[in-house]
């Protein structure tokens, strides 16, 4: 069937207008916004492609367009660094447009997660896909995508991850129910809550941003009412979808107890900086010895 085939297509939703990081995002997408050198995005599609999903669509918006030449090349400039014979350099820029097949389409509503995902449905037609936002950076190190692929295999249905937070925390992100499987590193998901109070919250697990996702969550998705923030939330249909019975049905997912980093989100992305600057062959070195000069400032 085709629906069990080896997932290969992966949906970025990049289309929020950034309102955690303004002034920064005034004139620019989140997104563009560097890790180190390297727009965040980038290390997203990076992500993706490891994990074998070759085909990309990214879900824009209006003023999004500096997403698009980014993964795209720029004659001028790869033959002005081959001129100068700056191999580095070159090959830093090829990077970004060596990733795979981009395609883009716009979400020309802003009716929320679960709508972005919706305007995916053509491009991916009945297959299972992944869903990566691009807010959540995963470090390269902790390979999660795989994993959650491995599940899928198994359960067939759905694959989320989740993290545990501070209980005081559930209330920015999805919240699960879960139960385990005996015997396996994966748990089944029997509900979900899309941003809970604290003293709702049926747990403290949080659903961070990977997916993957049973092409039947398009059906869902499209009778999906308004919920949270008055928007179409993913959430949602993931709950629908973890109670329900049939074909395409079915929630399991992924504890992730690796680093995860919500670039949105100014302190996270400070941590981000920090953390793969210190481990950049370039800078590591020397930002490890200021950084220790600077604490030890701060201690006097
Ligand atoms: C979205 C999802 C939420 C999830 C979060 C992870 O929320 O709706 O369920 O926990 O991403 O980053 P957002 O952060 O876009 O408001």
């Amino acid at each position: 069937m085709s629906v069990s085939r080896r997932i290969t297509k992966a949906v970025i939703p990049a289309a929020g207008l950034g309102t955690r990081f303004l002034p920064a995002t005034k004139a620019m997408p989140k997104e563009m916004l560097p890790v180190v050198d390297k727009p965040a995005i980038q290390y997203v599609v990076a992500e993706a492609a490891r994990a074998g999903l070759s085909d990309v669509l990214m879900i824009t918006g209006r003023s999004k367009r500096a997403l698009e030449d980014h993964f795209d090349r720029v004659p001028s400039l790869e033959a002005s660094l081959e001129a100068k014979g700056d191999h580095k350099k070159l090959s830093m820029i090829q990077e970004a447009t060596a990733l795979g097949d981009i395609h883009y389409i716009r979400q020309r509503d802003p009716r929320g997660l679960g709508h972005a995902v919706l305007c995916a449905k053509q491009h991916v037609g009945d297959e299972p896909f992944a869903v990566l936002l691009g807010d959540d950076l995963i470090h390269e190190q902790d390979d999660l995508l795989t994993s959650m692929i491995q599940v899928q295999e198994k359960t067939g249905g759905s694959v989320i991850a989740l993290m545990e937070v501070d209980a005081q925390h559930i209330s920015s992100y999805g919240c699960a129910d879960v139960e385990v499987v005996s015997g396996s590193e994966y748990v089944k998901v029997r509900g979900l809550v899309e941003k809970p109070n604290v003293d709702e919250a049926p747990s403290n697990l949080a659903v961070i941003g990977r997916y993957l996702l049973h092409p039947r969550v398009f059906d869902v998705l499209e009778h999906t009412a308004p919920g949270r923030g008055n928007e179409i939330q993913l959430t949602d249909a993931l709950q629908e979808l973890a109670t329900e019975n049939g074909e395409g049905s079915g929630v399991h997912a992924v504890i992730f107890r690796g680093r995860r980093y919500d670039t949105g989100d100014k302190l996270s992305y400070l941590e981000a900086n920090i953390t793969l600057a210190v481990e950049n062959d370039e800078l590591g070195e020397e930002l490890k010895i200021w950084l220790k000069e600077f604490v030890d400032r701060m201690d006097a």
